[in-house]
């Protein structure tokens, strides 16, 4: 099968498209025919470094290893004891790393149907980042309908699934970005306001609002900033650091407030976690979808061939909800 290749630690350019042997599914595994694969942040880590979660399968025959989280395709083989699927079925899929690739082999668990009125290749958006933000913002902060809450990197990803998902629950949601053009973008989506944090202070911004949940993917300076605008029993989930792992924190903030301060990676969760956490997506997010209430947001979709091109569209951010590449 042809597939994108971690060459070498590096730049976009390390990324080739090679030969590579086709996987064979194994016991509990099926085997997908890849319509499209999505992008996430994480992909750009294990190419230029391995400090982001651990590296883990998507290892090709040559060596290399196989970048992408998330796919969507069509069921062309069973492994030994797959009780759900057969041949033919359209599936979306949590993966391991191996996504930008013809074929993947994946624990029958990851996988979900459709949901409906969703295309096979639109749904290659959703895996990734609806699983993080169900398990980060529903399970583990435990937001709830008539709360407030506050997303960073609002028209990431991971921010328009978020916003989309709080809004649908009852939830009322704040966030921020990088432009003034996104700002409005993540309103119109459902965010009751949204501030460029590169040209006024969120702090100061959203300080009146009382914010009960807030997922996290910057860190460094923003956290005290975070810790200041959670009201009493305020929650805040950490996914990633991307202005710094280092941050200050005032513990007597913490106790007065009764804060509760998390994080989580997804990604080196193992397959049983994986699976459970599936099913409740399945069960709670999938209906969501299906009356159109949270919608996959795709930016634009590239060919498989051009992977490198499409992680330079994401490290640049000049996008707005997820970027594909579409594999068959
Ligand atoms: N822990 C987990 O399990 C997990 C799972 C999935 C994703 N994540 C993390 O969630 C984040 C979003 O992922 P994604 O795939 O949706 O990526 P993405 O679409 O590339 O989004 C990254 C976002 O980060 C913002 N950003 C970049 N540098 C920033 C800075 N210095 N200060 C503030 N904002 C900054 C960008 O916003 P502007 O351009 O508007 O500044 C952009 O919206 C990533 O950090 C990713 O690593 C974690």
């Amino acid at each position: 099968m042809k597939a994108i290749l971690i060459t070498k630690k590096g730049g976009p350019e390390v990324l080739e498209l090679r030969e590579t042997a086709t996987p064979v599914p194994a016991t509990g595994e099926v085997l997908i025919k890849i319509k499209a694969a999505g992008l996430n942040r994480s992909d750009i880590y294990s190419r230029s470094s391995n400090s982001y979660g651990k590296k883990e399968s998507g290892e090709g025959a040559s060596g290399g290893e196989i970048p992408g989280l998330e796919v969507s395709g069509h069921v062309t083989a069973c492994g030994p004891g797959v009780r759900r699927w057969k041949e033919g079925d359209a599936v979306c899929a949590l993966v391991t790393g191996g996504g930008y690739a013809q074929y993947i082999a994946v624990p029958e668990g990851q996988c979900l149907p459709l949901p409906e009125g969703i295309s096979l290749e639109e749904a290659a958006a959703l895996p990734e980042t609806i699983f993080t933000v169900w398990l980060n913002v529903f399970q583990t902060a435990r937001l709830r309908a008539g709360e407030r809450f506050l997303v960073h990197g609002g028209s990431s990803g991971i921010g328009v699934t978020a916003i989309q998902l709080a809004t649908a629950l009852g939830v009322t949601v704040f966030t921020t970005a990088g432009t003034d053009e996104k700002c409005r973008w993540c309103e119109s989506l459902g965010a009751k306001k949204a501030v460029n944090y590169k040209t006024e202070d969120f702090e100061i911004e959203l300080k009146d609002v009382g914010i009960d949940v807030i997922l996290d993917m910057t860190g460094g300076d923003f956290t005290p900033k975070n810790l200041r605008l959670l009201r009493e029993d305020g929650r805040i989930v950490f996914i990633n650091a991307m202005r710094g792992n280092e941050s200050s924190v005032n513990i007597a903030e913490i106790m007065r407030k009764r804060l509760v301060l998390t994080g989580s990676m997804l990604k080196p969760r193992d397959t049983a976690f994986k699976a459970a956490l599936a099913a409740e997506v399945e069960k709670n997010v999938w209906p969501l979808i299906a009356r159109g209430a949270v919608k996959p947001i795709i930016y634009k979709i590239l060919p498989l061939e051009e992977a490198a091109e499409a992680q330079r569209l994401m490290e640049s951010s000049g996008h707005i909800g997820k970027i594909l590449l579409r594999v068959s």
